[in-house]
């Protein structure tokens, strides 16, 4: 039987044992490898691994100092952050990689197989030419009637924290980690936050598109999109406030609009505002005084 990245790894762990370390944590770029192998497994795949084109794992950090003679770890490894799936991108242009990825989602398999979800797919607006993503969990009742992301309640919300930042829907790209609104029998307007497993089901077709758009930040709306996309547990509070790597790509993770909806005080706003003032001074970007304190109380 041909060796798998997976007993690979499980016999660097092994080795590791044997030579006497009894403990290992993951760094961040670990963790992203690990978690493309469970969602490859999850699928019945298995990530795409040749042993010119992938690089080494990133190392554990272990407990104990690595010795002289402590074997390299395996080189059949995914590409950090490669999503684990059978996509190949074709050539050509960033929208033309784009408009591949909308048909494939559209009949995405691993999605349509769970039967939990609806059948309009609802894939991404603005500017893949843009240096801001923001990612929200899954499109609800007015998305799937526009097929477009948040142009519902939660979009107006955005709408105004974008122009608050001197931006517009066109400047920036906006997508959801779920393609589908999720599914609930007698439907109508109700929406529900999208599963863990139709996250990981969809999680292989937004990861390309991150892969195609290459933007310099990404916004996480919303707990759902932080913890499929980070793959930490963890709620907004405990997640908000500094950036996250996915892939080299610092992540900022904030409420998502509609929490705005529901507690609207200028505390929570400023919070979620604090987050933007954060991203937009990473972009470089102009920040006025006036925008500095927005939301902060007054004297
Ligand atoms: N909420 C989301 O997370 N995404 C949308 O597109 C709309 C509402």
């Amino acid at each position: 039987m041909s060796a798998t990245p997976n007993s690979l790894f499980r016999h660097y762990l092994d080795s590791l044992i044997q030579q006497g370390t009894t403990r290992a944590s993951l760094t961040d770029e670990a963790r992203n490898v690990l978690r493309t192998w469970y969602v490859a497994a999850r699928q019945g795949g298995r990530p795409a691994a040749s042993a010119s084109a992938s690089p080494k794992p990133p190392p554990l950090q272990t407990s104990a100092p690595a010795p002289a003679e402590m074997p390299e770890p395996p080189e059949l490894l995914p590409q950090s952050g490669e999503p684990a799936s059978s996509i190949t991108l074709p050539e050509g242009t960033m929208e033309d990689k784009l408009q591949y990825l909308r048909h494939l989602a559209q009949n995405w398999k691993p999605a349509r197989e769970l039967n939990s979800l609806r059948d309009t797919m609802v894939f991404a607006t603005g500017n893949p030419h843009t240096k801001l993503m923001l990612i929200g969990e899954a499109p609800g009742y007015y998305e799937e009637v526009q097929q477009e992301p948040f142009v519902g309640r939660a979009g107006e919300k955005l709408n105004q924290i974008l122009r608050a930042m001197g931006l517009s829907r066109d400047m920036v790209y906006i997508s959801n980690i779920v393609k589908f609104r999720p599914a609930l029998p007698n439907q109508r307007t109700n929406n529900r936050a999208p599963t863990p497993e139709e996250i990981e089901a969809c999680l292989p077709i937004i990861m390309h598109e991150i892969r195609v758009i290459q933007p310099k930040m990404i916004i996480a709306l919303g707990g759902t999109a932080a913890v499929g996309l980070l793959g930490e547990q963890g709620s907004v509070s405990s997640m908000r406030g500094r950036f996250h790597d996915l892939n080299g790509i610092p992540v900022r993770v904030t409420y998502h609009p509609s929490y705005l909806l529901r507690s609207d005080s200028p505390r929570e706003k400023r919070k979620v505002w604090e987050d933007m003032l954060a991203v937009m001074e990473r972009l470089e970007m102009p920040i006025s005084e006036k925008q500095r304190g927005y939301f902060l109380p007054r004297e």
